[in-house]
């Protein structure tokens, strides 16, 4: 029997709340299509692992999760006991970095079923993804304090942007672009970040030149997010630096209804460390604990990951049955319109997931 061993970590908030669900239905396609998943829950990468151990991951934690085929993650956050800055960097994107997830694929659909906040947007016209670059750009730790304490009191903080990084989230938006519809959009702001985002531009259409049959376009960030909601139907594979694609891929979803359904795969293409699979959306601390999150971006992010061990056949019966459940409508979150439960919301997805 094919087996898969899969970390997973649930993190905090609605991360708890969405992973059973994902893991239900992904345990329901491995049983309809034939493989096992072998799974390992882990409790670090949360408010409560460093509540007890003051730090967010085991000194090990890269030997740890190393061996696994791919990481199950829900989400983490729970700035009422550690600031954001040190939950997340200490966890989320440690793995990102560490694991050299230099890829994170977010698509963006309007689904069936599912009223968006565009007026006259048909599923179809909505159908793009979000390429974002996962390692280097904007986050970065280079930077300090000075002065501290008085009026020149100062902070910078570097953007960090290689040949080889920059290259190889390019290369991998392109060959997309080849896969899909031959169109590829680069988020750009070279008018006015001077120097990084000119010589982003300038790679962009250096491996442009390797691409000939790729139509290319580039907008600047702040009206391509305007553009994201004027003319949605008008993206197909838009490629951005870490931050930039970080803002899109809020926005993506937003204008298909709700970030609740988004998706993420922070990819390690190379395969000889494990990628990263989860929501979009972090642990909501607003309506955490009310079992009202709505679960199918941990669901799809869990299609995502099957897809990428190989399982396609599995990963389309998920994606078919949630976009079952979600058109006939009768099991809806309320992000959705509905007044579904987080678990009854996967209970129906898992349902339909054997006969789609
Ligand atoms: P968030 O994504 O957690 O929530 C934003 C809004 O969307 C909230 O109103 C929330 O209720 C709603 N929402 C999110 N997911 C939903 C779902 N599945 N169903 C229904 N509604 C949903 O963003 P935030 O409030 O900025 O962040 C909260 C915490 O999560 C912070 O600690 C933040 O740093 C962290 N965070 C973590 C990740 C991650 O783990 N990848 C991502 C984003 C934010
Ligand atoms: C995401 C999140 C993270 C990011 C945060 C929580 C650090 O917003 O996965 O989109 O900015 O990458
Ligand atoms: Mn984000």
């Amino acid at each position: 029997e094919r087996t898969y061993r899969i970390a997973v970590i649930a993190g905090d908030g609605i991360g708890t709340e969405v992973m059973p669900e994902g893991l239900k239905v992904l345990g329901r396609a491995a049983e309809r299509f034939g493989f096992r998943l072998e799974t390992q829950e882990f409790d670090f990468a949360s408010a409560e692992y460093w509540t007890q151990h003051g730090r967010m991951l085991p000194e090990d934690w890269f030997q740890t999760l190393s061996g696994f085929d791919a990481i199950y993650f829900g989400a983490v956050g729970w700035p009422d006991v550690v600031p954001d800055h040190i939950s997340l960097w200490d966890s989320l994107l440690q793995f990102r970095r560490g694991f050299d997830q230099y890829v994170n694929l977010r698509p963006v659909k309007l689904l069936p079923g599912v009223p968006g906040p565009l007026r006259g947007r048909e599923p179809g016209d909505i159908d793009f993804l979000v390429v974002r670059e996962n390692t280097e750009g904007e986050y970065s730790s280079i930077g300090g304090k000075m002065f501290e304490g008085t009026d020149r009191e100062t902070v910078v903080q570097e953007t960090v942007m290689t040949r080889t990084g920059i290259d190889r989230i390019l290369r991998f938006a392109f060959e997309q672009a080849q896969r899909r519809s031959g169109k590829l959009t680069s988020a750009t702001k070279s008018n006015g970040i001077s120097i990084t985002m000119p010589y982003w531009d300038e790679r962009v259409a250096e491996m442009g030149e390797a691409f000939p049959e790729i139509e290319v376009d580039k907008f600047h960030i702040d009206i391509l997010a305007a553009q994201f909601v004027l003319h949605p139907d008008w993206f197909d594979v838009v490629v951005a630096s870490n931050l930039f694609g970080d803002i899109l891929s809020d926005l993506g979803p937003a204008c298909t209804g709700t970030i609740g359904v988004a998706p993420s795969a922070n990819i390690n293409p190379t395969g000889e460390l494990p990628s990263l699979f989860e929501p979009v959306h972090g642990s909501a601390p607003d309506i955490a604990g009310k079992g009202i999150a709505n679960p199918i971006g941990q669901i799809w992010a869990g299609a995502m990951m099957l897809d990428f061990l190989g399982e396609a056949q599995a990963a389309e019966a998920v994606t078919s049955a949630f976009e079952s459940v979600l058109e006939s409508g009768q099991t809806m979150t309320p992000d959705l319109g509905g007044s579904a439960s987080c678990e009854e919301l996967g209970t129906a997805i898992a349902h339909a997931v054997e006969t789609a």
